[in-house]
């Protein structure tokens, strides 16, 4: 079996982090979201893995190079334009040649891996096997209708009226079969050749495409709640260590990592939550459920449920939370008369003060 890695796509839903860095490249716990698919595709047994890229390609590429680092070999393909994911796999078609693939949405975070839904697919003999998951929402994702025995009957694509509340997950078990499909699909109304168009057509041609129900999924949704979550979820289960220093009037509460060359200094840092390499905590009060990445400065500050990516510094800010803040942000508190908010903010920043 092969692995089809999609990373291509602009991350509108993630802006403004997402005007300097790929969606799939945001950190969980520290660790690019793609990172955890790479490694549940090699954990599954699956090392020859392809990766479509589009705009973010050098990125990309220089994240996950040769994949040597995590055991794979990577061979990138490159999407000019966003035409939809089943025109992803037709650039890949002549690598993915006869073989069985598991296709990966590198925005897609499934908590557990897909090792279990691979030996499913694996035994089941199937033509395809998609994931699903029951949310909330279903309209912002391919719906499923599944007979009892778990057979697709039917998907819709982001349906104004669901019929059920099974998402698509954004991971795919495909034979060969699938290019037959994609060849004879048409773009949909938006332009794009639909991966749900082409199981459908699998579906209605007598093909039998299976769906396995999984718990514990996330993707992206702008929603930094969203984010958030999934992050305290990953923590959750971090290897408690201390790597870098920890003076001796500062307190570790619970689950902690602090990598190697950080500084806890008169500070407490409450698990789960995890330091970067290179970060200096000082008079402040970290955490739970908190990742703050490498080289930032976090003084007189107490951030607690939130995502600090690399480089950033808080100082004198009082209290933050729920808060995603990206690389090289600044925020200082201001002791001066007038109060006042002093803000420079990224284009499609979003901002809650306290009034
Ligand atoms: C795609 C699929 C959708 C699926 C989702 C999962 O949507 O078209 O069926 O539910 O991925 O991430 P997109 O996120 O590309 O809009």
């Amino acid at each position: 079996m092969k692995a089809l890695v999609l990373a291509g796509g602009t991350g509108t839903r993630l802006r403004p982090i997402t005007h300097t860095a790929a969606k799939q490249l945001v950190p969980v716990a520290n660790k690019p979201v793609l990172f955890y698919g790479i490694e549940s595709i090699v954990e599954a047994g699956v090392t020859e893995i392809g990766v479509v890229v589009g705009d973010t390609e050098k990125e990309i590429r220089a994240a996950l190079g040769d994949g040597s680092r995590f055991g794979a070999r990577i061979t990138y393909f490159r999407q000019h334009r966003p035409l939809g994911l089943a025109h992803a796999v037709r650039i890949a078609r002549d690598w993915l040649g006869e073989d069985d693939f598991v296709m990966y949405l590198g925005d897609n975070f499934v908590i557990g891996g897909i090792t279990g839904p691979a030996e499913e697919f694996r035994a089941a003999g199937t033509h395809a096997r998609i994931l699903v998951t029951r949310v909330p929402d279903p309209t912002r994702f391919g719906v499923a209708e599944l007979a009892p025995d778990g057979r697709v009957v039917r998907l819709q694509e982001k349906p104004r009226e669901p019929r059920s509340d099974l998402a698509v997950v954004g991971v795919y078990f495909f034979t060969s079969a699938v290019h037959r499909a994609i060849e004879a699909i048409e773009p949909s109304a938006r332009g794009e050749l639909e991966i749900t168009d082409a199981i459908q057509w699998l579906v209605d041609s007598g093909h039998d495409v299976r769906a396995g129900v999984i718990h514990g999924y996330w993707k992206d949704t702008g929603d930094v709640t969203d984010m958030l979550e999934v992050n305290r979820r990953v923590l959750a289960d971090v290897e408690a260590a201390v790597l870098g220093d920890v003076d001796g009037a500062s307190v570790l509460v619970g689950p902690v990592r602090i990598e190697a060359g950080a500084r806890i200094i008169r500070s407490t840092v409450v698990g789960p939550a995890i330091i970067g390499a290179g970060t200096v905590i000082r008079d402040s009060r970290i955490g739970p459920a908190t990742s703050i990445a490498e080289d930032c400065v976090i003084t007189g500050s107490d951030v607690e449920f939130s995502l600090i990516l690399c480089d950033a510094r808080i100082e004198d800010a009082g209290r933050i939370e729920g808060s995603l803040i990206g690389r090289s942000a600044c925020v200082t508190g201001t002791p001066v008369e007038p109060r006042a908010h002093r803000l420079v903010l990224g284009d499609h920043s979003h901002i809650e003060i306290a009034s």
